[in-house]
């Protein structure tokens, strides 16, 4: 019998991937699925940032870079760190990863161990919980409310921290509630971890630059009092349409950066080439594609929140950054599952349950905007057909 080790049981997955491939599935067999299911926008890369990663191909870049990235995109990620969160970091400190998700693993595998604890947000990014568990770490759920408009209270945040705490996770705007934490918030959070200086903090801030009715997006790197335990996560996924680049990367303090880059080295050595030169390119480049894609999802924001409460049974309220809207529909007498799956085999539209995202999530279903207004519209009246 093959015998694997033991973590392999206590890690989960990320649902949005099994309910694509399941929606694929169905288009195969001919069916029209209309997908609000997955969290990638629907935009093509800006060109420009496409034809830079040509031409670095062209120019041969085919080899190895440096394992923490190539000096002009660390330059460039420093830069826009410093223009658009108003803080000084080195580009030493930054450690140039495939994909988000990356950064995130790191932490919970420097910091993840029996014995040790990890509080994340719930619901949250359901690889938190899934990495924290393969650590051997204990997850300590963050619950987050609709009453609060997802966000969390700070002393109830400190009150989940023991001698055992290691790190904890935030991620402001959200993903799947779209909440937006206010600064005051976080910082009576930052006050309280001066008194837990061992903590450190993980920022998932991977949706910074998408954020609703003028809100104004807090880094956790802006403050002082605990820069030296702040990773930071971003990324090149969400604000420029590079989902399939596999881009991202990690601030580290600087007594982390040469343990991440280690365990860069050992997992994936480098992020291949072309996906860095386009990095720097969409970094250094014209920003309008940005702006288009968030006042298109702003748009559709409206579209999907008033269509969404015009349901029975089914109440939304709002999004505040991301792209998504979290809808509680305890009123349709459906658990969260079950929603997601009636209306995937009865509606053809694919959505993903609350639960996915932690315990917390039960009661609520995501919806991307992703997706353009025509089929947002169509796939609510189909589930307006099916309840
Ligand atoms: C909150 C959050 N963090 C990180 C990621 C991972 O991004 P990437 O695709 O760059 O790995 C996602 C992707 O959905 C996300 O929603």
């Amino acid at each position: 019998m093959t015998e694997l080790a033991a973590a392999m049981a206590r890690l989960g997955t990320e649902s949005a991937f099994e309910v694509l491939a399941r929606a694929k599935a169905l288009e195969d067999q001919g069916r029209d699925i209309i997908n609000l299911g997955i969290g990638q926008p629907d935009f093509k890369t800006p060109d420009h940032i496409v034809e830079a990663a040509v031409k670095a191909l062209r120019d041969g870049h085919h080899g190895y870079t440096p394992a923490q990235g190539i000096s002009e995109l660390r330059q460039a990620v420093a830069a826009d760190i410093a223009k658009r969160r108003g803080v000084e970091v080195s580009p030493d400190n930054i450690l140039v990863v495939p994909g988000g998700k990356v950064t995130m693993f790191f932490a919970m595998l420097m910091f993840g161990e029996a014995g040790a604890e990890i509080i994340y947000p719930n619901p949250g990014f359901p690889i938190y919980e899934s990495a924290i568990n393969f650590s051997g770490a204990k997850a300590v759920p963050m619950p987050l409310f609709e009453e609060t408009g997802f966000s969390f209270n700070a002393e109830e945040v400190l009150g989940l921290i023991t001698p055992r705490t290691r790190l904890i996770i935030l991620n402001s705007p959200a993903n799947p509630t779209s909440g937006v934490v206010p600064r005051a918030e976080i910082e009576r959070l930052v006050e309280g971890l001066d008194a837990h200086p061992n903590v450190h903090i993980l920022s998932d801030e991977i949706y910074a630059r998408m954020l609703y009715d003028g809100l104004e997006h807090v880094s956790l790197l802006e403050f002082e009092s605990i820069r030296d335990r702040v990773i930071l996560l971003d990324g090149w996924s969400k604000t420029y349409a590079m989902t399939g680049w596999r881009l991202g990367y990690g601030v580290w303090p600087a007594a982390l950066i040469d343990a991440a880059t280690r365990l860069a080295i050992n997992c994936h050595s480098c992020v291949n080439a072309p996906s860095q030169f386009a990095g720097l390119a969409a970094l250094e480049g014209p920003q309008d594609a940005v702006q288009a894609m968030v006042a298109n999802f702003d748009k559709r924001r409206a579209v999907i929140n008033d269509a969404l409460n015009s349901l029975p049974g089914i109440t939304c309220t709002g999004s505040a950054g991301a792209f998504y809207a979290f809808a509680n529909i305890t009123g349709t007498g459906m658990g969260s599952m079950e929603f997601q799956e009636k209306f995937l085999n009865e509606a053809g539209v694919a959505t993903i349950s609350g639960t996915s995202f932690g315990k917390f999530g039960e009661g609520y279903v995501r919806f991307s905007f992703a997706n353009s207004t025509e089929n947002i519209k169509t796939a609510l009246g189909r589930i307006r057909e099916c309840l």
